[in-house]
């Protein structure tokens, strides 16, 4: 705790500003991690005013629960239809989500869609590790960029001053494998080399987005769910998918200009490069 307020210092919005209601975009938002932000979200009420909730096959088996969220919340969610290794795709989701939310723009983008292939260096294949870059790495660094002028809309737009989740933010979803000092004691365990390497891959698209838009007051971090049980943590993982999640919206809720280009866990804990 005594950590995690040190981390959140004076330049983090206040709980005032980051109560506000605001329009938010999560990819992958049909299972998972991804699903439960969109049901934790939805139930702490006027948090969230747009919930655009991405998905790449709205009316296939996989996307029954968030369907039934989505009849339950008919005012707040949106299922839009975004498959993030596809350009066209995304493009045209960004157009639905832009007719929108209009002159308020997007105040938080959540890339969270991912895939995590297994194997280690010598069985590990050039479309493992191309497939693995497709969805982990081009796909929310495109997402970023077609997304790009609604955040800036939602930046100008706000009345928030210095940097927050409220006014216009990207959250990566990254991982506590991506980190190269923790490879070294985990690798063993966990060889996993398409995930580590794309996902450190994202690390470094998520830096240099938070460089470039630091000037616009657009906050850009990276998260470390932990160990979730979800499809792709399995059902040994250490920690709940709810768990997780409470903890990610917590430590979202107070980031601020100091936070811009840091890897934060779901404790708000800071992670090692
Ligand atoms: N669970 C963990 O322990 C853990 C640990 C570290 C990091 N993470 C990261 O946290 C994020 C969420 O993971 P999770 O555990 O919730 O995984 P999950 O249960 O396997 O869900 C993955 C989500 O990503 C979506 N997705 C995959 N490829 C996509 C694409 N091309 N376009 C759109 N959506 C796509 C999936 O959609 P479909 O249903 O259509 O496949 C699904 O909604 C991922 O980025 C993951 O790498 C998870």
């Amino acid at each position: 705790m005594d950590a995690l307020r040190s981390v959140f210092s004076s330049t983090a919005a206040t709980s005032a500003e980051n109560k506000m209601a605001s329009n938010v975009l999560i990819t992958g938002a049909n299972r998972g991690i991804g699903l439960e932000m969109v049901r934790q979200m939805v139930e702490d009420k006027g948090r969230v005013k747009k919930l655009f909730a991405c998905c790449r096959d709205p009316n296939g088996p996989k996307t029954e629960a968030l369907q039934d969220l989505a009849k339950k919340h008919p005012d707040i969610i949106i299922i839009v239809t975004m498959d993030v290794i596809d350009l066209e795709s995304i493009k045209e989701a960004a157009k639905v989500v832009g007719l929108k939310v209009g002159e308020e723009g997007l105040n938080l983008l959540v890339n969270n869609a991912g895939i995590g292939l297994e194997g280690d260096l010598q069985e590990t294949t050039n479309k493992q590790m191309l497939d693995s870059f497709e969805t982990n790495v081009l796909g929310p660094m495109n997402v970023i960029k077609e997304f790009l002028p609604l955040l800036r809309v939602a930046a100008k737009a706000s009345k928030i001053s210095g940097m927050s989740c409220n006014k216009a933010a990207v959250v990566n979803m990254s991982t506590y494998e991506a980190s190269m000092d923790v490879t070294k004691y985990t690798y063993s365990e966990a060889a996993v080399v398409p995930f580590r390497v794309s996902k450190a891959a994202l690390n470094m698209v998520a830096v240099c987005a938070s460089e470039e838009l630091k000037k616009e007051k657009i906050l850009v971090t990276l998260m470390n769910p932990g160990w979730v049980r979800t499809d792709t943590g399995g059902e040994h993982a250490e920690i709940d998918v709810n768990v997780s999640v409470k903890g990610i919206l917590k430590v979202m809720g107070t980031m601020g200009e100091k936070q811009t280009g840091m890897f934060l866990d779901y404790q708000g804990k800071t992670q090692p490069w």
